[in-house]
């Protein structure tokens, strides 16, 4: 070190040890820390893929005051101008028609604010237009608000091309929703191993079974489920077919309208994974008995 040496390592070398070291060596102690970028997608279409985005948004925004932005990538039929009931905008259009010019106050005039903590970037659902950005415009627009937004939640469209496959191998978390059937499971199987293989160091997608208990509808176990996935689900959501109707038509997320709902403590409890907040009293509890649940013991 004394010859100029910035820094040593000793074999045997892992990646994530060399990665660690060089940006180490590189951090700016006077920079501002960058978003977490959370990519939500469904494994088929209809599962519920940008409600529960929408949900954990507001979630983390206004329960656990950490500033979010939504961005709705589904540019021809995104909702998230109507759950929120706020206007659809071409708030995403513009800042992909021009990446580059989006400082700290164009996107402060394209963000829709929804709350002290909460910011949307709706899509402006309209067919038109058709929107046929590179991947690279994808990227620079979520590298822009994370320089701003500590967590940015992407409503990701069931579609696979390349910029959605690049959305999802960048992002710090991958949620896969799937509900409990035979193309869902084939699916999110799909995505769940060609994420494993092409980021074998990062934390593993998340998986979030929803609609669980339609009447008369044959379902695969939670238990097979997870099972085939290799993968414990983070959270399991029962279909609610009410109050999440009830929900879309006040414009309300299923947290504001019924906040001690089931279904809300366990999109609660998927928030503070993500987030890495800890899990307390009746949280903790729940989540246990998720897993005994899916382990075949009785509930607690
Ligand atoms: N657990 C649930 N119980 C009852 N209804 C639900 C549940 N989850 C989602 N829904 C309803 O299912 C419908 C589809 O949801 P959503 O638009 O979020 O799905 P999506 O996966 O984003 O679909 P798309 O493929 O069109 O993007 C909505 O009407 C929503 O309210
Ligand atoms: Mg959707």
């Amino acid at each position: 070190m004394r010859r100029g040496a910035s820094e040593y390592l000793v074999a045997p070398l892992a990646p994530l040890q060399l990665i660690e070291v060089i940006s180490g060596l590189y951090l700016d102690a006077g920079s501002n820390p960058i978003g977490r970028v959370v990519a939500v997608v469904g494994a088929r279409g209809g599962v519920g893929s940008s409600t529960l985005a929408h949900n954990i948004g507001w979630c983390i925004a206004e329960e656990m005051h950490i500033n979010t932005t939504i961005i709705d990538l589904d540019l021809p039929f995104g909702t998230v101008g109507l759950d929120f009931n706020d206007e659809a905008s071409q708030g995403v259009v513009d800042a992909l028609s021009a990446p580059e010019r989006l400082d700290d106050v164009l996107l402060d005039r394209l963000l829709l604010k929804r709350g002290e903590h909460l910011s949307l970037f709706t899509a402006p659902a309209t067919l038109e237009r058709e929107q046929d950005s590179a991947p690279e415009a994808y990227e620079a627009v979520v590298h822009a608000v994370r320089q701003a937004i500590p967590c940015v939640i992407l409503d990701l469209p069931h579609v696979w091309q390349p910029w959605v496959k690049a959305a999802l191998l960048a992002a710090d978390d991958v949620v896969i929703v799937a509900t409990p059937d035979l193309t869902s499971l084939r699916n999110a199987k799909n995505i769940i191993d060609l994420l494993k293989t092409a980021r074998p160091n990062d934390a593993p997608p998340r998986l979030v079974v929803n609609q669980i208990g339609i009447p008369k509808r044959p379902e695969i176990p939670t238990k097979d489920f997870a099972e085939t996935m290799g993968l414990d689900p983070s959270a399991l959501i029962a279909f609610e077919p009410q109050l999440f109707g009830q929900s879309a038509n006040n414009g309300q997320m299923v947290i504001e309208t019924s906040p001690k709902a089931p279904v809300s403590e366990a999109m609660r409890s998927l928030c503070r994974a993500i987030t890495g907040r800890t899990m307390q009293g009746a949280d903790a509890k729940n989540t246990s008995s998720i897993f005994s649940f899916l382990k075949g013991k009785k509930r607690a």
